[in-house]
């Protein structure tokens, strides 16, 4: 069991910054990576229709064998992960909007998140937010249009800066020192996000935290894979294989063979 990979899925490959953490991190675990990129985005589509897209990602990994299932979508968390839980016996782990950190870092009591309109909506973003927001102000910005540039390959273009002009300045404006990226595609952006703020924001990325989750639960699971044999890696896209790889080959500084399936 505990040689069997760690299956981890997205709409397409903002997933892949949280599988380069959870490869840091666990340099011995095997990953077979997910991106639903022909779907993609969910984000805005109806909550039934992500639900039941996610779901044919984990019957897939789990076709592979995977001990595992790590959720690396924001979306997909906020809509389905209770349901999935109980519905499979492999343990899961899901993306936390990173609520918590960002109260702790603010100075000035007031943070922004960015994420899809499907992550708003969840009960999870709103438990969160009353946890950990108490006596923060909260500016929440919806996406639009920013994972299809970063699936696209246009991180760095003219449209991702006015859209992220439009969604940030004002809240940086309003005070905002500290920006939850909420959605696994943006960190992508960050350095845009950098020059257009001019670093007047702290950005918080999740995805270590939700690495060392993966770790803490293989542990308490007994699933922690033994040294002293090469981890494999597998990726497998529903779309298009060569925008995939671009990103691949960037995220994890070497290329990977990357198989289109249909799930
Ligand atoms: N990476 C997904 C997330 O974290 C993107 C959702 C989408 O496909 O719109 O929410």
């Amino acid at each position: 069991m505990q040689n069997k990979s760690i299956g981890i899925f997205d709409s397409g490959v903002g997933g892949l910054c949280v599988l380069k953490e959870i490869r840091d991190l666990l340099p011995n675990e095997s990953l077979c990576y997910l991106a639903d990129n022909h779907n993609c985005p969910y984000g805005s589509k109806s909550e039934t229709e992500a639900f039941e897209l996610a779901r044919k990602s984990i019957e897939f990994l789990l076709k592979q064998d995977c001990k595992m299932i790590v959720i690396a979508c924001n979306t997909v968390t906020a809509v389905a992960i209770d349901q999935f839980r109980s519905d499979y016996p492999v343990p899961f782990i899901g993306m936390e909007p990173a609520i918590k950190p960002a109260a702790r870092r603010t100075r000035s009591k007031k943070i922004g998140v960015l994420a899809t309109e499907n992550t708003f909506k969840g009960r999870l973003f709103n438990q969160t937010s009353e946890k950990y927001a108490k006596g923060i102000e909260v500016f929440v910005q919806p996406g639009h249009g920013l994972v299809e540039l970063v699936e696209n390959g246009e991180q760095e273009s003219l449209e991702a800066r006015t859209l992220l002009e439009a969604y940030l300045m004002p809240m940086v404006d309003m005070g905002a020192d500290t920006l939850v990226l909420g959605c696994t595609h943006y960190p992508y952006l960050s350095r845009l996000i950098q020059q257009i703020t001019n670093n007047r924001m702290a950005i918080i990325d999740p995805a270590n935290a939700v690495a060392e989750q993966t770790r803490r639960v293989l542990e308490i699971s007994g699933l922690i894979r033994p040294g002293g044999q090469e981890p494999g890696y597998s990726f497998y896209v529903t779309g298009d294989v060569h925008r995939a790889d671009r990103l691949l080959s960037k995220t994890m500084d070497r290329s990977y063979g990357i198989e289109q399936v249909r799930i």
